[in-house]
Formats: structure tokens, C-alpha cells, sequence
């Protein structure tokens, strides 16, 4: 099997938070990625332009030296988003849009909407400035079985939404469902999605068959496997709508491995890894490229990475445990188990990596 070299890809929904564990995650995405549009549930959270601006400076600050890493933000929209910043986010060369997350359906979305027809108005102002809506697309109501909250959101949110505006531009943030594969698919072109790895790789079983296995927990949940199979089908069909966002969201060993365990898969050390596998296994390597370098560019109107990187299929066993400053230890999605591809020159992290498999530590925590 040969190596597979492509454009540099771009990763259109990420997680890096703040100061220590900032540090800590932001060259793991560096040395795969051009670009990342990086997400504002901070705490407290990203609602202006100067805060994002701000944070953009922290994130480049944390890149490794002679990284070409290039972040856009999105801000966190809230019921009371002032016009103004709307009007200031259109302006602003590194603000890609406004993220909507429902109160309550995730890590940090206290500061979310609750009622969404009370913003409307911003939507409005939203479509006429072009700007791009990122959704998380889940209902909140308790009344809603967890596996089905994408599928009612879709229903009760998003398809009044996109009547009533129907050019306001909207990302489907990381679909789960063949629903939300089916809502995408048939609106027209303002309106993509982003897919990510352990979506395609794995469904609710890896969560909950023969123990809970809390690295697997995400939000929105894993699903079963037609909801799977029906993102697979959708990431490898070379639809321009789809594009990569791995939601790579770093959390503690210590919060997720807990009696009430934080959302979130960290999957930035090996992402195109497992995008590359996803598209190997269903006999699609050729469109890897468009999905990952291409399409999300597209979408956001901006040009393609100059550069490119190289996959080889070189097995390596993803570490059990990444070890940075200040205790923080990351377990990534896949720890302990085998990964077919390898990502060649990728920059080498100075951070450490725990194996408990192989009984070592090692530095160099990304694979060289
Ligand atoms: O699993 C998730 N983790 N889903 C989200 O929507 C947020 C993310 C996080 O910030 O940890
Ligand atoms: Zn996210």
C-alpha cells in the first residue's frame, strides 16, 4: 500500500480551552491541520469580537515554533448579542460566525439559548450580514430521549429556522443521525455539516456494550449503527457539504473518568489518522482530500492550504494517556489500540505520552 499525500486539511470544529491546557493541545492539531475554526465555550465564554480576538492571540502564542497554524473563531451566541457584534464579526477577517448552543445541552452552554425564537432577530441580521450560524443541533427538554435529541431539534428547530430564513448561511455542527445526514443533504447549498472521527468509527456500543466507557462519551451520543452508516455513506459520497470537524474536546482523565463524566473525545493527536482509516475502510480513499482540504474551505470562502501532508500505512499504538504540565492527563479516543495510518513529518510535540500497555513513558507523544 502506497503513501497518501493531500493538501493540508482544515479543521472546522475544535476544542482547545485556555491557558494550561491550551498550551498543552494546540500543537497536536498544528502539525496535521492549516486551519481550525475554533470554538468559544470557554468559561466564561467568547461573545465579542475583542474576547476572540484576544483569545486568538493566546491560541497562536501556545503553537510550537515554525508552525503555520492559521485559527478562526466562533462567537458564542447568546439572547443577548448586541447587533453590533454581528455587524463587527461581518468585519472581522478571523471570525468565521456565531455558535448556537441550546442552554444546557452541553459542556459550557449555560450562557446558551434557551428559547429560540427569541432570537430570531439576530438570525435575521445573521442572514443579511452572510454570516455563518454554527448549530449545535440537539433539544434540551428532558421529556426527549438522549438518541433522539438531533432528530427533534432537526424537526422543531431547523427546519423552521431555514423557512423562515432561508439564505441565512448553517453548519450542522458534528452530525450523529440519518436524519441530520437527510437535512443537510436535501437544503441547498448555505447549509453543510461537519462530521467527526468517532462518529464514523463508532457506534453506541463502544459506549456502553460490556461497560461504560466514558472516552467514548460525546455529545451529541453515539448512535446505532444505520445512523453510522448513513455518515459514512455522507463523508465519502464527495457531497461538498459534508466537510471534517473532529470536536476534538480535551477533558481530564480525572472529569471524565467520573461519577458524572464530562462530554467530549479527544482526537486531535491522530485525527486524519482516523478519517483516513474511515475512508480506506469504505473504499474511498480518493476522496479524503475534497472532504478534508477542500470542502469546509469552500464552504467558508476561503482559498486552499498551500501545503501538504503525508499518510503512510504504518501501524502505531495510540499512547493510553497524554501527560502535559500543571497533572493534566488527556486520554485519547483509540487509547491502547492500534492505528493503521501515520502521519509522516507531522510536527513532533514536546509533550509526554504514558503507555500502560507497553510499560514505558515516552516523550514525543505525537508518532514520529
Ligand atoms: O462532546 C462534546 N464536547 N460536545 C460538545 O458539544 C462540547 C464538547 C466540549 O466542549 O467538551
Ligand atoms: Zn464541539
Amino acid at each position: 500500500m502506497q503513501t497518501l499525500t493531500i493538501t493540508r486539511p482544515d479543521d472546522w470544529h475544535l476544542h482547545l480551552r485556555d491557558a494550561a491546557m491550551l498550551a498543552f493541545v494546540t500543537g497536536f492539531s498544528a502539525r496535521q491541520f492549516g486551519r481550525a475554526l475554533v470554538m468559544p465555550n470557554l468559561s466564561p465564554p467568547i461573545t465579542t469580537v475583542e474576547q476572540a480576538l484576544d483569545y486568538r492571540h493566546r491560541i497562536l502564542a501556545a503553537l510550537p515554533p515554525n508552525c503555520e497554524f492559521n485559527p478562526y473563531l466562533s462567537l458564542y451566541l447568546t439572547e443577548n448579542t448586541p447587533p453590533q457584534e454581528i455587524e463587527s464579526a461581518a468585519q472581522s477577517p478571523f471570525i468565521l460566525g456565531f455558535k448556537l448552543y441550546p442552554a444546557g445541552a452541553t459542556t459550557h452552554s449555560e450562557a446558551g439559548v434557551h428559547s429560540l425564537k427569541t432570537i430570531y432577530p439576530l438570525l435575521e441580521y445573521m442572514e443579511s450580514h452572510d454570516l455563518v450560524l454554527q448549530v449545535h443541533g440537539e433539544v434540551t427538554d428532558g421529556n426527549i430521549d438522549i438518541f433522539d435529541r438531533e432528530k427533534v431539534f432537526i424537526e422543531r428547530e431547523l427546519h423552521p429556522i431555514h423557512e423562515r430564513f432561508p439564505n441565512l448561511r448553517m453548519v450542522l455542527e458534528h452530525i450523529t443521525t440519518s436524519e441530520g445526514v437527510d437535512f443537510v443533504h436535501r437544503s441547498p447549498a448555505n447549509i453543510a455539516g461537519t462530521i467527526t472521527p468517532q462518529h464514523l468509527l463508532y457506534n453506541r456500543n463502544a459506549l456502553l456494550a460490556g461497560g461504560i466507557r466514558p472516552h467514548y462519551y460525546c455529545l451529541p451520543v453515539l448512535k446505532r449503527e444505520t445512523h453510522r452508516q448513513a455518515l459514512i455513506q455522507a463523508a465519502t459520497s464527495g457531497n461538498p457539504k459534508f466537510f471534517l470537524g473532529t470536536d476534538s474536546a480535551p477533558h481530564t482523565r480525572k472529569s471524565k473518568e467520573s461519577a458524572c463524566g464530562c462530554a467530549g473525545c479527544f482526537s486531535s493527536p491522530l485525527a486524519i489518522e482516523l478519517y483516513a482509516e474511515v475512508f480506506e475502510q469504505a473504499n474511498a480513499l480518493d476522496k479524503l482530500e475534497n472532504f478534508s482540504s477542500r470542502h469546509g474551505a469552500d464552504f467558508y470562502r476561503l482559498p486552499y492550504n498551500s501545503g501538504t501532508v503525508t499518510l503512510e500505512p504504518a501501524a502505531w499504538t495510540v499512547p493510553d494517556c497524554y501527560i502535559g504540565p500543571d497533572g493534566i492527563e488527556i486520554v485519547p479516543l483509540r487509547s491502547g489500540e492500534t492505528i493503521r495510518w501515520r502521519l509522516r513529518n507531522g510536527y513532533i510535540s514536546s509533550s509526554s505520552s504514558f503507555s500502560k500497555s507497553s510499560n514505558s513513558s515516552s516523550r514525543g507523544g505525537s508518532p514520529s
